[in-house]
């Protein structure tokens, strides 16, 4: 069952971040992150103009942990101490074994391989940690960056899914990808 591991230890200690459960007191940093207009580019929501926008999402974050609807883990750079990204996943579905994993960081910290050490090891969690079956991602087009990642952590393009959903006022195309336990990446 997945909802056991909501009871383990989920805080994870890498090379170069910290992975660690989000609290309240992550609103600044959260709000420098999803504020950024670059950062907030091909996602599904706006970039945040208010400090209160940030609570809120430090407590959905919090909510999801107990519910346990979603882990999204904070990601903390080892040198600062600082919030720099969140990872994770949600929309768990206990009958068809799949989850959907999501993630960004701040603008500053791209390019030094930090989502690839994060997000691998979300993924090495998953697999080992539950009888997930399928982790499954969805990408803007022109979200190079992201596309680039999952392909370097084993997942599999399979295609487009044609103006998919509605996001600033367009319909647009998202890609889909996913990676399987018999994939066996992981
Ligand atoms: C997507 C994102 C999380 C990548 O994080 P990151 O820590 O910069 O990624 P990494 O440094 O681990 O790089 C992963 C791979 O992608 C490549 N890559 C990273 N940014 C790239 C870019 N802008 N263009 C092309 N390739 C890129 C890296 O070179 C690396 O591949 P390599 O090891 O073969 O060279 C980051 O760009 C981000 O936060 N973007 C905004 C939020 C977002 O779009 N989230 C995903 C929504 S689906």
């Amino acid at each position: 069952m997945i909802a056991d591991i909501f009871e383990e230890p989920l805080s994870m200690e890498l090379e170069k971040v910290c992975l660690r459960p989000i609290t309240a007191d992550d609103a600044d940093d959260l709000y420098d992150i999803f504020s950024d207009r670059q950062v907030m580019k091909y996602y599904d929501r706006l970039p945040m103009k208010s400090r209160e926008e940030s609570d809120d999402l430090a407590k959905m974050f919090m909510n999801g942990m107990t519910d346990k609807t979603m882990i999204r883990w904070g990601i903390e750079e080892r040198s600062s101490g600082k919030l720099i990204g969140t990872c994770g996943f949600f929309c768990i579905s206990e009958d068809d074994k799949k989850v959907e994993v999501g993630y960004e960081l701040r603008r500053d910290r791209w390019g030094m391989g930090i989502m690839s050490e994060a997000l691998g090891a979300i993924m090495r969690f998953i697999f080992t940690k539950t009888d997930i079956n399928r982790v499954e991602a969805f990408v803007e087009v022109p979200n190079v960056a992201s596309m680039r990642l999952l392909d370097k952590l084993g997942f599999v393009n399979e295609g487009t899914l044609r103006q998919y959903e509605r996001c600033r006022n367009e319909l647009i195309d998202v890609t889909i990808w996913s990676c399987l336990r018999s994939d066996g990446v992981y």
